[in-house]
């Protein structure tokens, strides 16, 4: 704790890491298959609702936690809530606050790793094989081909070192200098890609041009909205912000002491939203569209891995576009994959006095393991269902990131209150004004978070008669014990997560 931290070396740099962090997957990837199958154009609606009453009030929250406990030496998200809560409550109530949080951030980054360097993986094969034309002739089969075949599995060892390499570095040579080069290639790409998405035509069906899937997107059909797509919108939300992971407080733990945080958290919202909402949006589903249809384009996970490749086999200079896209998915992948790496190297340095180095070496090993059952998953049960991962990301974007914001939210406008607002509004070239903070940090912000954990709870054991199988595998059983040993890896990882920030607040 005497040590002095590591700094972000320029605003540039900071800003790039904070928009490498947020701007993932869970745009290129997830955005796309999550809006196009609640309805497209129905989905944005809920989804700037949750944008402006839960992304940006929670955005400010998380670089306001990380800045203080930064301050105090603090990078991981036990001991920062603690400090937090302690300002408000007694010390023994602050200590379950902060174990609660410190559990579901340590719980969430290792298990948010354990499907996502997979999909990095992919993206680094994907990208391989469009460059040397050794697509199959239907994408579809060569996904599941692909993740049934262990030798491919050379490429999520191979991201990872990628991630250890960059991580061991430290904070202004490995991450900021990655996000530097990364991200500027990656809106370049993107941009690339969407412009020829908008000047594609439907080789298919002349009534699904790509501005016909423009439509889908911008076009509200409200008879589509729907309590399960409003659910969707907000959990995309906090997936795609890196928000209830712990890692935006991990990033912000290295500023400066009165570093501006409101321009920066605006900052990294809108460089997000621009990555999701322009050029996922209206590059992905747009290409899609125009080849599968409104109806083929509702697809799953797969979207991105077999939808896309299977159009881009499909146009002249494919094997180019299909590169761009896969190796887009890779950086972006990777920018967000270091940060979740960054906490758990943060957490060995600041727990157990592990240097960094060898602590990225640890959390490499710890990576192969929990994410060990994906891979064992279709290479033994030979099928690409994924039913693990299924379970694993329910759990963690329809619950754990979701209650880790709302406890953040309720310490910080309902416990802390004022002296919060003053602490966020610190070196600020502008402020969150008091009204905003009554408005959203108070009331809307929290309000539509419980009603969001309420709906979802319904959704998902009422309506399912509280069965305790989910709808998704009742029609595949053979697939069953993998959904259990996804909620059995939960649960003891959120048990090891408790003891494991309870201990480290207790010990500083
Ligand atoms: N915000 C990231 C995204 O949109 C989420 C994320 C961050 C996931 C870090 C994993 C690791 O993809
Ligand atoms: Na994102």
């Amino acid at each position: 704790m005497t040590e002095s931290r590591e700094n972000w070396g320029s605003k540039i740099g900071l800003i790039l890491a904070m928009a490498g962090n947020a701007v993932g997957l869970g745009n290129f990837w997830r955005f796309p298959y999550v809006a196009a199958s609640n309805g497209g154009g129905a989905f944005m609606v809920p989804y700037f609702f949750a944008l402006i009453v839960i992304g940006i009030p929670i955005m400010l929250v998380e670089w306001s936690i990380g800045r203080y406990g930064g301050k105090h030496g603090h990078g991981t998200l036990g001991p920062m809530m603690y400090i937090q809560a302690k300002q408000a409550m007694s010390p023994k109530k602050a200590i379950i606050v902060g174990s609660l949080c410190g559990m579901i951030a340590f719980a969430v980054t290792i298990l948010v790793n354990s499907y996502y360097n997979h999909i990095i993986g992919w993206s680094l094969g994907f990208a391989i094989h469009s460059l040397l034309g050794t697509y199959k002739s239907d994408p579809g089969a060569f996904f599941g081909a692909y993740v049934q075949d262990p030798k491919m599995l050379v490429f999520w060892v191979i991201s990872l070192g990628i991630l250890a390499t960059a991580v061991m570095k430290g904070i202004q040579d490995g991450i900021e200098s990655w996000a530097k080069i990364m991200m500027p290639v990656l809106y370049v790409f993107g941009i690339i890609l969407g412009i020829r998405a908008l000047t594609l035509g439907s080789p298919i069906n002349p009534d699904w041009s790509s501005l016909k899937g423009l439509n889908f997107v911008w076009n509200p059909d409200f008879s589509q909205l729907s309590w399960s797509s409003a659910i969707a919108a907000a959990g995309q939300i906090f997936f795609t912000l890196s928000l209830g992971m712990g890692i935006i407080q991990n990033y912000a733990s290295y500023l400066k002491p009165d570093e501006d945080i409101i321009t920066a958290s605006v900052a990294t919202v809108s460089l997000n939203e621009f990555a999701e909402v322009v050029l996922g949006g209206t590059a992905v589903i747009p290409i899609a569209y125009a080849f599968l249809g409104p109806e083929g384009i509702k697809g799953s996970i797969g979207l991105a891995f077999m939808a896309l490749p299977n159009v881009f086999s499909t146009m002249t200079g494919g094997g180019i576009f299909g590169a761009l896209w896969f190796l887009l998915l890779f950086f972006a992948g990777i920018t967000s994959a270091i940060a979740m790496y960054n906490y758990l190297v943060a957490l060995l340095e600041e727990d157990a006095g592990i240097d960094r180095k060898k602590g990225a070496w640890i959390v490499f090993i710890g990576y192969l393991i929990v994410g060990a059952p994906i891979a064992l998953e279709s290479v033994l049960t030979k099928s690409a269902n994924l039913m693990y991962f299924t379970e694993v990301d329910n759990w963690i974007g329809n619950y754990l990131l979701i209650v880790l914001g709302l406890i953040e939210i309720v310490v910080i406008g309902w416990c802390v209150k004022d002296s919060a607002l003053e602490e966020m509004n610190k070196g600020g070239l502008w402020k969150v004004p008091k009204w905003f903070f009554r408005l959203f940090h108070q009331f809307l912000t929290p309000v539509t978070i419980i009603t969001f954990l309420v709906f979802f709870t319904r959704d998902y054991w009422i309506q399912g008669n509280f069965k305790l199988i989910p709808s998704y595998v009742s029609s595949t059983p053979e697939f069953i014990p993998w959904v259990n040993l996804g909620r059995a890896v939960v649960i003891i990882v959120l048990v090891i997560g408790f003891i494991q920030s309870y201990k480290s607040i207790k010990s500083k």
